[in-house]
């Protein structure tokens, strides 16, 4: 992947000058090229992409994504809600819950929003509550790992996500039990996965659980497909994911005896690379064996390197043609957070303008307010046009919701 100076002819610098760093910036024709791209790879199924909110959850991107032609699949009642602020209807929208309060299952359901079932508890509370009158999607744990690192794997043995395929013989109990409308069944293994292999294998771990669930519409595989963080990464080959699973769900179609919809999840395929954080060079400090670059930035608004010991490609954007020097980029919080290690970059200077890219994902949906740092902005480039999508936070932002009591 090179790296920009400009975006949809926009220049990069340009921007830390209108709306001043640190900035998240996003390319919505990357985003849209994404879904398309998707589309075409499972071109022979009927499929619906259900975008995984939480990696990036402004409601202008869920509203760039839609326009796309894709669903959204939400994991909290307020991404539900920002989902339909974005103008999706109900039938659009998939909840798929973890271990929340009931109260939030009714909410979702007043709302007309199919539920993803999670756990045996959660099935008998909606079959006592609902009967079989409101369709629903049960969240299988197909016990496969898989996923760039086990923080980030949802579908094995021990992962606290979905209903154990073991406890297949209970679900259908309870199925029958309340004579639940199942019309979904779904897995997702983890996120970071590039094999095809993994997709099929949780594909059978749907299939042969689907013979025993007669009015199904959809199979959701969840999302998951890896992107290239590192330089000689490779991301997920989509086309032969498409094309092996495709051929697997048609034949699974014929056998069960009717055509199904496949479901898919992507987050990270769909933003990670179409966003980039902005920041700027505080200080360039040398110690005996490490020079550090400190950026007014940190793990308050990127966490993922930190978190997950994740690998981000930065530059520097103020020095396209500089001799190259190794660098540890660090943020500016009081704990180690290191951005990027030991890492050439071109010579840095105070003052310079780094790029850290594949920030899409993620990115602002994880940041905080840690050291009472505020969060940065955000801003979509569309049609060749930046235009902000969210405000700088100021301190009123950082203590809205504080009382002060009086001593
Ligand atoms: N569906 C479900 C039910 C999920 O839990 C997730 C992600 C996705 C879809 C989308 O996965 P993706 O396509 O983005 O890999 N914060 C971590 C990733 C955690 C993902 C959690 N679930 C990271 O930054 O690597």
């Amino acid at each position: 992947m090179p790296n920009p100076t400009h975006i949809q002819g926009v220049s990069i610098a340009s921007l830390a000058d209108q709306f001043g760093t640190p900035l998240y910036i996003y390319d919505g024709e990357k985003i849209a090229a994404q879904v398309k791209t998707l589309q075409e790879a499972f071109s022979a199924v009927p499929l619906k992409i259900k975008y995984a909110t939480k990696a990036l959850s402004n409601v202008n991107i869920l509203k760039l994504i839609r326009n796309a032609g894709a669903g959204v699949d939400a994991v909290s009642i307020e991404e539900v809600k920002l989902g339909m602020m974005a103008g999706y209807t109900a039938p659009e929208i998939m909840y798929t819950p973890s271990g929340v309060a009931f109260a939030e299952i009714q909410e979702a359901v007043e709302l007309g929003i199919m539920i993803n079932l999670d756990s045996l508890p959660l099935m008998e509370q909606f079959g006592q509550t609902y009967g079989g009158k409101i369709p629903a999607c049960i969240r299988i744990n197909p016990h496969i790992m898989a996923g760039g690192n086990l923080k980030i794997s949802t579908g094995h043995k021990e992962s606290k996500f979905g209903i154990s395929i073991e406890l297949l013989p209970k679900i259908l109990e309870t199925v029958e039990k309340y004579q639940l409308q199942i019309v979904g069944l779904h897995i997702h293994t983890g996120s970071d996965i590039l094999d095809a292999e993994v997709f099929l294998r949780g594909g059978n771990v749907l299939f042969e659980a689907a013979f025993r669930f007669p009015d199904l519409k959809f199979l959701d595989f969840g999302g998951g497909f890896k992107v290239a963080y590192k330089p000689n990464d490779v991301s997920t080959d989509v086309m032969e994911v498409g094309k092996k699973v495709g051929e697997a769900f048609q034949a699974f179609c014929k056998q069960y005896g009717r055509q199904l919809e496949l479901w898919l999840e992507p987050g990270k395929f769909l933003v990670s690379e179409a966003g980039y954080l902005l920041v700027r060079t505080n200080v360039v400090k040398e110690s005996p064996s490490v020079t550090f670059v400190g950026v007014d930035s940190g793990l308050n608004h990127l966490i993922r390197p930190m978190m997950y010991d994740a690998y981000h490609s930065l530059y520097n954007l103020s020095n396209p043609d500089g001799e190259k020097s190794k660098y540890n980029v660090v943020g500016y919080i009081c704990e180690t957070d290191t951005i990027a290690s030991h890492r050439e970059l071109n010579e840095v200077k105070a003052g310079d303008l780094l790029v850290i890219k594949n920030a899409g994902a993620y990115g602002y949906s994880m940041a905080s307010n840690y050291n009472s740092r505020l969060r940065p902005a955000e801003v979509l480039i569309w049609n060749g046009k930046a235009q902000l999508i969210r405000r700088r936070e100021e301190f009123e932002d950082l203590i809205r919701n504080q009382e002060i009591i009086e001593f």
